[in-house]
């Protein structure tokens, strides 16, 4: 017979243990009694009732282990049954929970009592609940910011197609170049999309190098130097002579992106700085910028992705809010950090630090 549960299983095991326990000590009495009334014979060999009050005192003793036995074995029984279901009973919540789970409700949890591993396990159950209802959370916002940035776009192409169909707008080559434009813009927010999708699988891998910081700087600085001279913001660098382990390709990438913010959000006539400097077993890289700035605020939310400040929106600079999570996520996969001080008005800094080794 398969015994099906916990809780059946636990009962089993108990009255078991209690039984063999129980024979092992009626054994030892009986054989105990019998050995020492045979003693008292060989003592007293002229005690004459000595025959019958062996026979009497034994079957007394079996007669009590009998009742006992018939006691015992019901407590035990109803003791095993309660003791078992204690035990068994946050195993069979946390079950319920995790199938709960599986059918997709992510907000039960296990009620956790007392301070041993099962309460642990409900804790560690209950933080994987929480870690998979924040993914769905950001899965769902991430589908609804997709659609949101492509509907836009698509809409206004759509537009302005029917409108040169239906003859009401002429097909001027200013036209189709905007047009092209903007096509080129959902390419690149599609091709982030893709970069920062591939950057979060837990596969990605850098292919780190020991490598010149100033020599990486300069040449992130180069493919963007001209866009600097075209709006007339001015770019410098002083860089320290650090060598530190790093992928260059993508922590150019970084760069470049958080050069292309400053040059983006500072107006002519502005300055762009950027510096490095060691601290202790790290190495700082700080951007600053002359430029529109950043609320408290916002400068948490910025590293979000398709966070975009409110001043950014209302002024059309173009770009999708990507950028920055793109950075965050590289930065932090060379076990780096990186945050934004700011002052509205008057230009924002952004740290870097990475680890020397
Ligand atoms: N140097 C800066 N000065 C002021 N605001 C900034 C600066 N850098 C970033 N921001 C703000 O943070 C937002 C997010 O930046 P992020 O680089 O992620 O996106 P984006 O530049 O708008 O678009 P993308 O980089 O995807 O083309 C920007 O829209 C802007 O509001
Ligand atoms: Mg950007």
């Amino acid at each position: 017979m398969k015994i099906k549960g916990l809780h059946a299983r636990l009962t089993l095991i108990f009255i078991l243990a209690a039984t063999l326990i129980f024979t092992v000590a009626s054994l030892v009495i009986l054989l105990e009694v019998h050995y020492h009334f045979k003693m008292f014979q060989m003592d007293a060999p002229n005690f004459r009732a000595i025959q019958p009050l062996t026979l009497h005192f034994e079957r007394a003793v079996l007669g009590s282990i009998l009742w006992t036995s018939v006691g015992v074995f019901l407590l035990v029984c109803f003791l095993s049954y309660i003791v078992a279901k204690k035990l068994s009973k946050p195993l069979v919540n946390m079950r319920k929970v995790a199938e709960e789970m599986a059918k997709g409700d992510l907000k039960t949890r296990v009620k956790t009592q007392g301070h041993d591993e099962l309460q642990e396990l409900g804790l560690s159950l209950n933080e994987l609940a929480s870690q998979l209802e924040n993914q769905e959370i950001a899965r769902q916002n991430m589908t609804s910011d997709i659609a949101h940035e492509l509907r836009t776009p698509l809409a206004t192409l759509k537009s302005h197609i029917e409108a040169i169909e239906d003859g009401i707008f002429e097909a001027t080559p200013e036209r189709l170049h905007s047009f092209g434009e903007e096509i080129e813009r959902l390419i690149s927010l599609v091709e982030d999309l893709e970069q920062l999708t591939t950057f979060e699988a837990p596969g990605f891998v850098l292919e780190k190098e020991q490598e010149d910081l100033g020599n990486v700087i300069q040449q992130s600085l180069n493919p963007i130097k001209e866009s600097y001279v075209q709006k007339g913001v001015m770019l410098s660098s002083s860089n320290a002579d650090i060598q530190l382990p790093l992928d260059k390709k993508r922590m150019m990438q970084v760069f470049i992106n958080l050069l292309s913010n400053a040059l983006k959000f500072t107006p002519a006539g502005g300055t762009v700085t950027v510096a490095t400097k060691k601290l202790d077993s790290k190495a700082q890289i700080i951007i600053t910028d002359t430029g529109i700035g950043i609320s408290d605020e916002e400068a948490q939310k910025v590293f979000e992705r398709f966070y975009r400040t409110e001043k950014s929106r209302n002024r059309r600079y173009g770009g999708s809010g990507i950028g920055l999570a793109i950075a965050k996520q590289l930065v932090e996969a060379h076990e780096g950090r990186i945050w934004i001080e700011s002052v509205p008005e008057k230009g924002t800094a952004v740290y870097i630090t990475l680890p020397l080794s």
